[in-house]
């Protein structure tokens, strides 16, 4: 009797413990509800907000107005910064831009924040290196991203600046020498550029919607960036292919920037550049720039640590940390930077050529002897971050 009556006190404990989860949950995770919640089959499927369209749609009513616009294109908002942000400024609980992600981070107003300024009216030609993108489409979060859908992760646009940017290459690496070839364009509708995407499961709200067999497919996914060597099924041929695209879309609207397997000239006949598109590690753009932008919070320094690593890690005071990691680049722009000034040329160069006879430090009698060398206090392994 005792016993069961335990048990029954247990059982409450769980179901009351369950319930504030459950109204914690409700209010961590909040779907668009302006859509339809039958599909094409009759079956109950509660519909997405981008693509994936029913016949039935009302999604479109989350973006458009037919008699009420804001703008030329019915929006619901004067910019689309305000549209989206409408949504992705952590309102859902998921997908929340004004956080750190993968893509960096939008809107922010840290210290050394920099970002695509989406909302300012610029041009798509307005890019750094634009030679030959002569598109004169305002530079929006639609620049970039397809609200209808695409075949490509995250909803990147397959076409840019007015420009189809994927394409199949054939490689080969013999020794230190790369070889890339373009084979030919991939066709619309088919995936150009396929990010390394995993559920993300780390609240159990997010675990209900990712294992919901009526949310038509919707799954909530953490980005771990491009694929850096072959994994999930994909191919050698298909890693490269990706990441040679992932430039080759950034490039698209800063065309004169890209340079495929070494430095050298640009097509501006003044210039020179750094690799900004080769299948190795460091010489993409992603590889030291976010997306959408950076702030105090990402950069990192050679040894690959933010300024939250270095507080708990050597007991820096936030200041401290902060002073020690800002931007104090001549432009003034920490230029949506994954490491902070240039560090991220320090972390690769350091371990790669030595540094003879720099003041203050030990001098070493022969060239074997530097890649032992270290200046003090110095830390370079950030670089095993690098893709
Ligand atoms: C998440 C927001 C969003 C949703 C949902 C959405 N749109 Fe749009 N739509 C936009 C934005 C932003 C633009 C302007 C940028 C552009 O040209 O892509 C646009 C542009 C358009 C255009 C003009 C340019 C073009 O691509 O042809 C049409 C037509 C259009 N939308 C129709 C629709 C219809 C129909 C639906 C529903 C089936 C829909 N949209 C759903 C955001 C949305
Ligand atoms: C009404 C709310 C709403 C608005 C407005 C909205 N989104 Fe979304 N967004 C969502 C939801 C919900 C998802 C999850 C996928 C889905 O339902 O289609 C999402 C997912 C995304 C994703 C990730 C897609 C994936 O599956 O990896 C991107 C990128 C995105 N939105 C960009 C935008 C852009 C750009 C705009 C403005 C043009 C915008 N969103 C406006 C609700 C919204
Ligand atoms: C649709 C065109 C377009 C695409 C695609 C694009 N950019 Fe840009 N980018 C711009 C424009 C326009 C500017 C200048 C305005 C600004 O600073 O936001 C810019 C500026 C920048 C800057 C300088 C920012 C500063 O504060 O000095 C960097 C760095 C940058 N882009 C990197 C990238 C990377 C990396 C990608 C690919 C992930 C990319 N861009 C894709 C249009 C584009
Ligand atoms: C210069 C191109 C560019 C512009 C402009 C841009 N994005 Fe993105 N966005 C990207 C890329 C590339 C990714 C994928 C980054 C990755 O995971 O490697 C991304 C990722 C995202 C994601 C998923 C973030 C996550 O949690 O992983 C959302 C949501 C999103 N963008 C919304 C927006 C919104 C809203 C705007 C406008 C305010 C915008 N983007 C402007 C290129 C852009
Ligand atoms: C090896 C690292 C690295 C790679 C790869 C790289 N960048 Fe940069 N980029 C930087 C650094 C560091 C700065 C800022 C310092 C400077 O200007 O030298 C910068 C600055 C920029 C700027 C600001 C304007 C300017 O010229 O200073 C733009 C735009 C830009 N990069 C775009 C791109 C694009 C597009 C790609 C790919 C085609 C790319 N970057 C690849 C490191 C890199
Ligand atoms: C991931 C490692 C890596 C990073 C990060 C990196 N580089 Fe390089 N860099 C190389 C390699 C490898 C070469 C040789 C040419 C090639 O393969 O593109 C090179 C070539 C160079 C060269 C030409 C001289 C030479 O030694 O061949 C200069 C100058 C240079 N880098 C400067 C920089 C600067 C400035 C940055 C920061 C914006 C930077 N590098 C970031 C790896 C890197």
């Amino acid at each position: 009797m005792s016993k069961l009556k335990m048990s029954l006190a247990a059982l409450l404990t769980i179901i009351l413990v369950g319930m504030f989860g459950a109204l914690a949950s409700a209010e961590g995770v909040t779907l668009p509800t302006n859509v339809g919640t039958v599909d094409n089959f009759g079956n109950t499927n509660t519909h997405k907000t981008h693509g994936n369209f029913q016949n039935n749609t009302n999604s479109c009513a989350n973006c458009h107005s037919t008699h009420n616009g804001e703008n030329e294109m019915l929006l619901m908002k004067s910019g689309e910064l305000e549209l989206c942000l409408s949504c992705h400024d952590g309102t859902m609980g998921f997908y929340n831009v004004k956080l750190p992600s993968e893509a960096g981070v939008i809107d922010s107003h840290e210290m050394s924040a920099s970002m695509h300024n989406v909302s300012s009216d610029l041009t798509e030609n307005a890019a750094p290196g634009a030679l030959n993108n002569k598109s004169t489409g305002t530079f929006e979060c639609s620049s970039c991203h397809n609200p209808h859908g695409s075949a490509n992760d995250r909803l990147l646009n397959e076409t840019v600046a007015g420009k189809q940017f994927a394409n199949n290459y054939n490689v080969t690496i013999v020794g230190y020498t790369e070889t890339i070839t373009k084979l030919n364009q991939v066709p619309i509708g088919t995936k150009g550029l396929k990010l390394n995407l995993v559920e993300d499961n780390s609240t159990p709200e997010l675990q209900a919607i990712n294992n919901s067999t009526t949310n038509s497919g919707l799954k909530i996914y953490k980005s771990n960036g491009i694929y850096n060597k072959p994994a999930d099924g994909l191919t050698q041929t298909q890693v490269y292919d990706y990441k040679l695209n992932y430039s080759e879309f950034c490039a698209a609207c800063h065309d004169d920037y890209l340079k495929n397997r070494e430095n050298g000239p640009r097509a501006d006949g003044v210039h020179y550049t750094h690799t900004t598109n080769s299948t190795k590690q460091g010489r993409s753009c992603t590889a030291c720039h976010f997306a959408h932008g950076t702030d105090i919070t990402l950069l990192k320094d050679t040894a690959g640590k933010t300024i939250a690593d270095l507080q708990a890690e050597k007991g820096w005071t936030e200041t401290q940390a902060k002073n020690y990691m800002k931007d104090v680049s001549k432009s003034g722009s920490s230029a949506l930077k994954r490491f902070t000034n240039m560090a991220v040329c320090w972390a690769c160069h350091q371990s790669t050529h030595q540094i003879a006879n720099t003041p203050g430090t030990t001098n070493y009698p022969n060239t074997t002897d530097w890649q032992n060398f270290k200046v003090p206090g110095g830390d370079y392994s950030g670089k095993s971050i690098i893709k």
